[in-house]
């Protein structure tokens, strides 16, 4: 029998099948559930969202109700949990932290039974719950705070805020914020959603193979893009040296930070509703520089590679917004992950629905049959 071809990164290969989330990357549509992400970014919320992405249809208003207020009481963290995260050290990542506590959850809640509808569901909400919680909490731990107890009587994004700064939010940052993560929710079979099912598949527990997808989502070409594209805007002089600076990167071969998609070929439509979301906290706190050096970056970046379906991507904007929220260049990508583990639990359970363990093959290109050769005769 021939070997099969080397698809390099599995472009294209399906993984498997999936009704969480569809992408039409030439026309740049997403849909969860089937609904477009447009949509959802006006009308819904994060916990609405949630709830749709894990169960497939929209909530009724009871089953909301029921839904945000079970987040509510399962957002506290184990108290061993807390004493662990507290115990990091604080020159760690925000994303190292988030992978390590999400993992030591599972470490600290009861053991999940996979044969057990309601024991999966639990843990699932559960880590949908606390995750915010405890990517707030490292940020307290590492600026020498102390923890601020998550509340049960507001919305995930509110309670991160508060859990944050330890004081009520302003309303603009609360509606920002719960708009970016429905946003950042879901996305088809991702690096690290299919990192998160890869784990699923050994038949492991959403803490362990949620923790996985955040270590997968922490590299710049995934998630950690986020803050590299602030960075890299920052060392933009201004709007006049774009189309240097960008000369500069391309003659190099470097990538430009926040283009490009495996899938999009086209302006990301996440992207596009992101920048919506800057323009409207501008009018609100005022505009920043580097949002004019975003938009020639943009201007230039397509003109030279649009030809090659090179646009703008969800991270492109996304570090603009929460620059503008008062929040730490770090924790961009946390703030990727806190949405996103409603996604991962949704794969997680559609995973194991049917499941077959990942192990995929081959093709060996190294030597074979060796002699071998005592360390005295090398
Ligand atoms: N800047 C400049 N050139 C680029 C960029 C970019 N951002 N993206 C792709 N290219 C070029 C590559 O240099 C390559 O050129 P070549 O054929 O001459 O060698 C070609 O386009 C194909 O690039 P690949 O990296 O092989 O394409 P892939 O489909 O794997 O790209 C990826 C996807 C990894 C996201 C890429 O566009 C990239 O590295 N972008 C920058 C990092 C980034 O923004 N990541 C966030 C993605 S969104 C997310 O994960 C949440």
């Amino acid at each position: 029998m021939s070997s099969p071809e080397l698809v390099p990164g599995l472009a294209g290969i399906p993984a498997a099948e999936s009704s969480v989330s569809f992408i039409d990357g030439q026309k740049g549509v997403l849909e969860y559930r089937g609904y477009p992400i447009e949509e959802l970014s006006e009308h819904s919320t994060y916990e609405e969202v949630a709830w749709l992405v894990l169960y497939g249809e929209l909530p009724t208003a009871d089953e909301l109700a029921a839904f945000t207020a079970d987040l509510g009481r399962l957002r506290v963290p184990p108290p061993a949990l807390v004493e662990m995260v507290k115990a990091f050290p604080r020159t760690g990542h925000p994303m190292q932290a988030l992978q390590a506590s999400i993992a030591g959850l599972g470490m600290v809640c009861p053991k999940v039974d996979l044969n057990d509808a309601a024991s999966k569901d639990a843990a699932a909400r559960r880590v949908i719950a606390v995750t915010p919680v405890l990517v707030a909490l490292f940020e307290r731990v590492r600026a020498g705070q102390e923890y601020v107890e998550p509340r049960a009587d507001v919305t995930t994004a509110a309670n991160f805020l508060w859990c944050l700064d330890g004081v009520e939010p302003a309303e603009i940052a609360v509606k920002t914020l719960d708009c970016a993560m429905i946003l950042h929710a879901e996305h088809t079979m991702n690096a690290s959603t299919f990192a998160c099912r890869v784990v699923a598949s050994t038949e492991n527990d959403p803490y362990t193979s949620c923790s996985s997808a955040v270590g997968a989502l922490f590299g710049p070409l995934h998630g950690g893009a986020n803050e590299r594209v602030l960075k890299q805007l920052s060392t933009i002089d201004g709007v006049d040296t774009v189309q240097g600076w960008f000369d500069e990167k391309i003659a190099k071969k470097a990538k430009v930070m926040g283009f490009g998609h495996r899938v999009y070929k086209t302006k990301d439509p996440r992207a596009k509703n992101l920048q919506t979301l800057a323009i409207q906290l501008f009018e609100e706190l005022g505009s920043t520089p580097k949002y004019d050096v975003a938009l020639k970056l943009e201007e230039v970046v397509t003109a030279k590679l649009g030809d090659r379906g090179i646009y703008p991507n969800v991270d492109f904007f996304s570090g603009l917004v929460y620059e503008k929220l008062g929040l730490q260049i770090d924790v961009f990508t946390p703030l990727f992950a806190m949405a996103r583990v409603s996604g991962y639990c949704a794969h997680w359970l559609e995973q194991l629905e049917d499941n077959k363990l990942f192990r995929p093959a081959q093709i060996y290109v190294g030597q074979r049959e060796r002699k071998y050769v005592p360390i005295s005769e090398r």
